[in-house]
C-alpha cells in the first residue's frame, strides 16, 4: 500500500457492528444460551490470609435445582501452573480476600445464588499485612517492570548533581489503587465436547487466552477454543485471564455441562485486577533557566503473594526529558491482596502524573512557563535507547494546543482569578505513550461472488478494531469496504496478539496488509480472475516486526485542563480539557476522536474522584460498586476536546499509525492538579483530589 492509494484509511467511517450493538443484536459473552445451560455462583473468601479447613456442603446441596458445590475439596485436579492466580480451588490457601473458594453450579442463576449464600468455609485465619508503605521491611527489587522493562536504571552521577543544581524539586506524589471498571462486567461461558474447550469469553485476546487456559487443563491450544466478537470495553482489564474464566471452565468440567459465570460488578474488585497504588518521590535538579542536569525517579508499589506484577511506573522518566543524570527505581513489595494487573496505560499513568507534576514544580520554582519549560528539555534523540525518536511532535502537540486552548495569555500566578466564590485555574501536561508492534497473523480471502473475507483473531473491546481493519483491509485490496467483511474475536482465527499496549491496529492492521498485498499479488498471477472456489493468501508479520530495532517509537501529546474549585469547599470542577496527539496517521477520525476523549475523560475520573480504599481491618477494598468507587459521569465532563497533529511517519508500519487507546488517559490528572495549583495555590501530590485535600 502506498500514500496514492489511500482511500478509505484517514475517513471517518462509521462503525461496521455500529447497528448491531444499538440494536441489540450484537451478542455478549454472558448472552449465549447453550443447550443444558447452567449457571455458577462462585463463593468469595471472608478472610484475608489463611486456610481453609472445611466446607459443610450440605444445606446448599438441598436446594432445588443444585448441581454441584465444587470447592478444592473435590475440584478437578488443574496442571501445575506458573500463574499461581488461576490455579482456582487447587489448594486450602487463602491469599486476599474476594479469593474464589468455592462454586456452586445450579440449573437457574437463582438457585445457585442461593445456596452458595448458605455456604460457610471453615477458615484457620492468619494475620495479614495489606498496607503498601516505601518503607516496608519487605520491599524488593522485580527483576524486571511491565511487560520485560529492567526494574532500574542509572546514568551518569545523579546524587552529585542533584547536590549542585541551583533549583532542586523533590516531592513525594501518591496514586491509590484503581479499579477498571468496564461497562460490561467479566463474563464467561464455557462448554466441553469431545474435541476439547469452548469458552465465550469478554476478553481482549482470543489467542492469548487460548493459549493460557490449554496448559492448565493439559490439552494442546489446538483443543481450546474462545470466542468473544463483542467485548464491552476492558481497559487492560480483560486482557489477560482470570480466575472466574478457569473456574467457569473447571466447573463445566465437573458437572459436564455447560456452566455460565457473570462475574458482578462487586465481585469484580476482587478478581479481575486493579491498578497498583504507588508512592513516587521525583527529584528534578535543574539550572536557573530550568534546564534539567538530573532526574530521580523512585517507585514504591504492590504485589501480591500469588504473583508478581510490577508495574512499570518510572520507565516513562527515562524517555521523556533530556537530562545528563538520572536514575528510576521501582520496588515492590508482596501483600495479602489481589494482584494488580493493567489498568489503561499502566506505568504512565501514574508515573506521568508525578513526573508532569514535578515539572509544574519547577517550572514555578524557576519562574518559567511550563510550556517552555518543556521546550528546553527537549532531547535530541531516546534519553532511554539513544536511538532516534521516529517522530516526535510533543513540542508541535504543546504549541497547537496553547493556541487553541488559549494559554498565550496565562498569568501564571497562582490563586488569584476569582469569579463569585470560584476560582479559576489553568494547566497544561505531556503525554506519551509507546508505539508498540506484535507479531500476527491473518489471512485474506477473494470470495467467487466478488467480495473478500479478512480474518484475523483480533478482538474489538469498543475502539472500533474491527471497523478500521475493515478500512485498512479494503484500501489494502483496492475494494470498496462494502465488499469487504472482517472476521474477529476467535482463537480459530489466525493468531493475534492483545487488543493492548495499544497496539491492536498497528499490529494486526500489517497482517491484514501483508495477507492482503498476497491475495492481491495471487489474483494478478492468475489473471486476476477469482477461482469457482476463491482464493486465499496469509500473511505473518513475526520477521518484519524483528527487523525493526532503528527507532525509538512512541506517541506525544499535550494535556490542557481548566478548574473551577470553590474556595468555601474546595470542590473541584473541570471546566475544560483540551488534548492534542501525535500518533502517526489517524486511521479513522471518528474512532480515534472516541479513543483521545475517553482516555481523557479517565484521565479526569482518576483526577478528582477515582480511588480503592484499603480497610486494612478486613484486608479488603471496601468500595466495590459505582455508588462507592467514583468514576466521571456525563455531568462531570462538560466541555472535552482532543485534536491531533499530522504526522507523516515512515517508520511504522504500513499504516503509518501508533496507537490511540492509551494515551489520552496520559498526563491527564497531572493538568488537572498543575490547574488546581494555579488556581488555589495549593500543591496536591495525592490522589484523587478530594475537596478535604484542599481545604
Ligand atoms: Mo491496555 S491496559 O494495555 O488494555
Amino acid at each position: 500500500m502506498t500514500t496514492t492509494d489511500v482511500r478509505y484509511v484517514g475517513s471517518a467511517l462509521d462503525r461496521v457492528d455500529g447497528v448491531e450493538k444499538v440494536t441489540g443484536a450484537a451478542r455478549f459473552a454472558f448472552e449465549y444460551r447453550p443447550r443444558d445451560l447452567t449457571y455458577a455462583a462462585p463463593v468469595q473468601a471472608t478472610i484475608a490470609r489463611g486456610e481453609i479447613k472445611g466446607l459443610d456442603a450440605g444445606a446448599a446441596l438441598k436446594v432445588p435445582g443444585v448441581i454441584a458445590v465444587i470447592w478444592h475439596g473435590n475440584a478437578p485436579r488443574l496442571a501445575p501452573s506458573d500463574a499461581a492466580e488461576l490455579s482456582v480451588l487447587q489448594s486450602p490457601r487463602v491469599a486476599y480476600r474476594g479469593q474464589y473458594v468455592a462454586v456452586v453450579v445450579a440449573e437457574t442463576l437463582e438457585a445457585a445464588q442461593e445456596a452458595a449464600a448458605l455456604l460457610r468455609p471453615e477458615y484457620a485465619e492468619e494475620g495479614h499485612d495489606v498496607e503498601l508503605r516505601a518503607d516496608h521491611p519487605r520491599l524488593y527489587r522485580p527483576e524486571h517492570v511491565n511487560p520485560r522493562y529492567p526494574a532500574d536504571d542509572e546514568r551518569g552521577d545523579p546524587d552529585a548533581a542533584l547536590a549542585s543544581s541551583p533549583v532542586v524539586v523533590d516531592a513525594t506524589y501518591t496514586t491509590p489503587a484503581e479499579h477498571n471498571n468496564p461497562m460490561e462486567p467479566h463474563a464467561a461461558i464455557a462448554e466441553w465436547d469431545a474435541g476439547g474447550l469452548t469458552v465465550h469469553d469478554s476478553t481482549q485476546q482470543p489467542s492469548g487466552l487460548r493459549g493460557q487456559l490449554a496448559p492448565l487443563f493439559g490439552m494442546p491450544p489446538e483443543q481450546v477454543r474462545v470466542i468473544a466478537p463483542y467485548v464491552g470495553g476492558g481497559f487492560g482489564s480483560k486482557g489477560r485471564a482470570h480466575p472466574y474464566v478457569v473456574l467457569a471452565a473447571l466447573a463445566a468440567k465437573q458437572v459436564g455441562r455447560p456452566v455460565k459465570l457473570a462475574v458482578t460488578r462487586r465481585e469484580m474488585f476482587a478478581v479481575t485486577g486493579y491498578r497498583t497504588p504507588t508512592i513516587q518521590r521525583v527529584r528534578l535538579g535543574a539550572e536557573a533557566d530550568g534546564r534539567l542536569g538530573a532526574i530521580v525517579h523512585e517507585v514504591w508499589e504492590q504485589t501480591s503473594t500469588l504473583a508478581e506484577f510490577a508495574e512499570q511506573t518510572a520507565v516513562v522518566t527515562r524517555m521523556m526529558y533530556a537530562a545528563p543524570h538520572r536514575r528510576t527505581t521501582h520496588r515492590l513489595v508482596r501483600l495479602d491482596v489481589p494482584t494488580p494487573s493493567w489498568m489503561r496505560a499502566p506505568g504512565e499513568t501514574p508515573g506521568m502524573f508525578a513526573l508532569e507534576s514535578a515539572m509544574d514544580e519547577l517550572a514555578v520554582a524557576c519562574g518559567v512557563d511550563p510550556i517552555e519549560l518543556r521546550a528546553r528539555n527537549e532531547p535530541a534523540a531516546d534519553p532511554d535507547t539513544g536511538l532516534p525518536f521516529s517522530s516526535r511532535n510533543l513540542l508541535a502537540c504543546l504549541r497547537e494546543g496553547a493556541g487553541r486552548f488559549g494559554w498565550e495569555d496565562r498569568d501564571p500566578r497562582p490563586g488569584v482569578r476569582r469569579r463569585g466564590g470560584l476560582l479559576y485555574g489553568t494547566g497544561v501536561a505531556s503525554s506519551t505513550y509507546p508505539a508498540y508492534r506484535a507479531p500476527a497473523q491473518a489471512t485474506a480471502r477473494a470470495e467467487p461472488d466478488g467480495s473478500y473475507t479478512v480474518r484475523i483473531a483480533a478482538a474489538d473491546i469498543g475502539t472500533g478494531a474491527k471497523t478500521v481493519l475493515t478500512q485498512i483491509a479494503a484500501d489494502a485490496l483496492r475494494a470498496p469496504v462494502a465488499l469487504v467483511r472482517v472476521e474477529i474475536g476467535d482463537s480459530a482465527l489466525p493468531q493475534a496478539p492483545v487488543a493492548g499496549g495499544s497496539m491492536g491496529t498497528a499490529s494486526w492492521g500489517t497482517a491484514v496488509v501483508r495477507a492482503c498485498e498476497a491475495l492481491t499479488r495471487e489474483l494478478e498471477e492468475s489473471g486476476g480472475r477469482v477461482p469457482p472456489g476463491g482464493a486465499e493468501a496469509s500473511a505473518a508479520t513475526a520477521q518484519e516486526i524483528k527487523e525493526q530495532e532503528k527507532y525509538a517509537r512512541h506517541a506525544f501529546g499535550a494535556q490542557f485542563a481548566e478548574v473551577a474549585v470553590d474556595a468555601a469547599t474546595g470542590e473541584t470542577r473541570v471546566t475544560r480539557l483540551l488534548g492534542v496527539f501525535a500518533a502517526g496517521r489517524i486511521v479513522n477520525p471518528k474512532t480515534a476522536r472516541s479513543q483521545f476523549v475517553g482516555g481523557m475523560t479517565m484521565g479526569l475520573s482518576m483526577a478528582l474522584m477515582e480511588e480503592s480504599v484499603m480497610d486494612d481491618r478486613f484486608g479488603d477494598y471496601l468500595n466495590h460498586d459505582l455508588a462507592q468507587y467514583h468514576i466521571a459521569a456525563h455531568a462531570d465532563v462538560p466541555d472535552v476536546r482532543a485534536y491531533w497533529v499530522e504526522e507523516d511517519d515512515p517508520h511504522l508500519n504500513p499504516m503509518g499509525a501508533k496507537g490511540i487507546g492509551e494515551i489520552g488517559i496520559v498526563g491527564t490528572a497531572a493538568a488537572v492538579a498543575n490547574a488546581v495549583h494555579h488556581a488555589t495555590g495549593v500543591r496536591v501530590r495525592d490522589l484523587p483530589i478530594r475537596l478535604d485535600r484542599l481545604v
